[in-house]
């Protein structure tokens, strides 16, 4: 047999910890609370325009940035709600997902020499795509007793860091953290006096129970927006994200990637989510919102029932992420398996993680997440 060796990219990179976990937690019997989708379907109107177009013979390659009329209406809804301005279809690009998006502007952006700063815990990618583009990952605590929302010591390290780039996203993947718009604005001053880049990644924005969602671009010119249909519209099966920026040559720059890697996005898929900015589809996503604010009041309440469990309500996403004081995560996760629930152990997400672990009630309705901490305090 021929010795294959493999390029170190992918030697040094872990496969996605949460598609581990999920497959773990396929058991028969399990109650899955890994998953980080909703158990809604995409809302019919979405899918009859995507049945359309692929009845009206819309199967063929289109523009590398996405259809005109999909970039149009983001541009408009980026506008309209977001404040960013300055934005037309040709300052848009979609993508294969927000995870996509955020690949191709980080093999963009970041490369050997590049350090990047993210968030101590954050979203399992971020991490393995910035090694992928052959940069160094910097890490910027945040703190369970303050609820995962950055902190004096994040601003801190902010201030000396040297990295070129920095991640923020809220609200947050694993903690359902949303980040206050005066905090926001802190950490965007420091990064403009530093002339330091940032991804704003909104993709959970629509899910928000308390507070409201800001968009630093809509102040700041260093920033690129991240946003999807994924999450706000029970779409993850149709891969398509998008990122925006004022400045079209940077786009344009992005767009090598994505064109050298995938082309461009589904055709038939891309008209569907154009419907995703009709009203029916608009309520139908606030409709899953009131749900998931419910399960996460329900979440919240069981939480607070268990003793030497630090957990601060967290406002937004479909995430907890409590703090166990005192177990071992991966062990405490190994353990929950055995009792019949699947969860993702918090070191995945970054050292600060350590000790707790993420629940998703995205995809378990309160009856099953009944089941669930019965399960995990029995
Ligand atoms: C924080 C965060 N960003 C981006 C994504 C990417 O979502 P998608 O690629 O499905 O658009 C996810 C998905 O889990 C996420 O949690």
């Amino acid at each position: 047999m021929i010795d294959l060796r493999f390029a170190d990219r992918v030697l040094e990179v872990q496969p996605s910890a949460t598609f581990k976990y999920d497959a773990a937690a396929k058991k028969p019997g399990v109650i899955n609370l890994t998953v980080g989708r909703p158990d809604f379907d995409t809302p019919q109107v979405i899918k009859e325009a995507a049945k359309k177009a692929l009845d009206e013979g819309r199967v063929h390659y289109t523009p590398s940035k996405g259809i005109p009329e999909l970039r149009k209406a983001i541009a408009e809804k980026l506008e309209a709600e977001n404040n960013i301005a300055d934005l037309d279809k040709d300052k848009i690009l979609v993508s294969g997902g927000g995870k996509q998006i955020i690949y191709c502007i980080l093999m963009a952006l970041a490369g050997k020499g590049d350090a990047v700063a993210i968030p101590n815990p954050s979203w399992v990618s971020y991490e393995a795509q910035i090694k992928l583009a052959n940069a160094e990952v910097e890490w910027l605590t945040l703190k369970p007793e303050e609820g995962f929302v950055p902190g004096d010591d994040f601003m801190t390290q902010l201030e000396e860091t040297n990295a070129k780039l920095l991640i923020l996203n809220s609200p947050s993947n694993p903690t359902g953290a949303v980040i206050p718009e005066r905090t926001i604005k802190k950490i965007m001053d420091i990064c403009a006096e530093k002339e330091m880049f940032v991804i704003s990644d909104e993709i959970y924005e629509k899910l928000i129970y308390e507070g409201k969602h800001y968009s630093p671009a809509s102040e700041y010119e260093n920033v690129i927006t991240v946003n999807g249909f994924s999450k706000s519209y029970s779409m993850t099966g149709w891969r398509l994200g998008y990122c925006a920026y004022a400045n079209r040559d940077v786009i344009d720059r992005i767009d090598i990637i994505h064109q050298q890697s995938l082309s461009c996005c589904t055709s038939f898929a891309q008209y569907g989510a154009l419907a995703a900015f009709s009203d029916e589809a608009k309520n139908a996503s606030d409709k899953m919102c009131e749900e998931f604010r419910s399960r996460r009041n329900y979440v919240m309440q069981r939480i607070r029932e268990m003793d030497d469990v630090v957990c601060v309500r967290p406002n937004g996403a479909f995430y907890v992420f409590p703090y166990f004081n005192g177990p071992d995560d991966l062990e405490l996760a190994d353990k929950l398996l055995e009792k019949g629930v699947g969860v993702v152990p918090g070191s995945a997400f970054g050292s600060q993680g350590r000790g707790c672990i993420r629940i998703s009630y995205g995809s378990a309705n309160t009856n099953l997440l009944s089941q669930a901490f019965d399960r995990i305090i029995g």
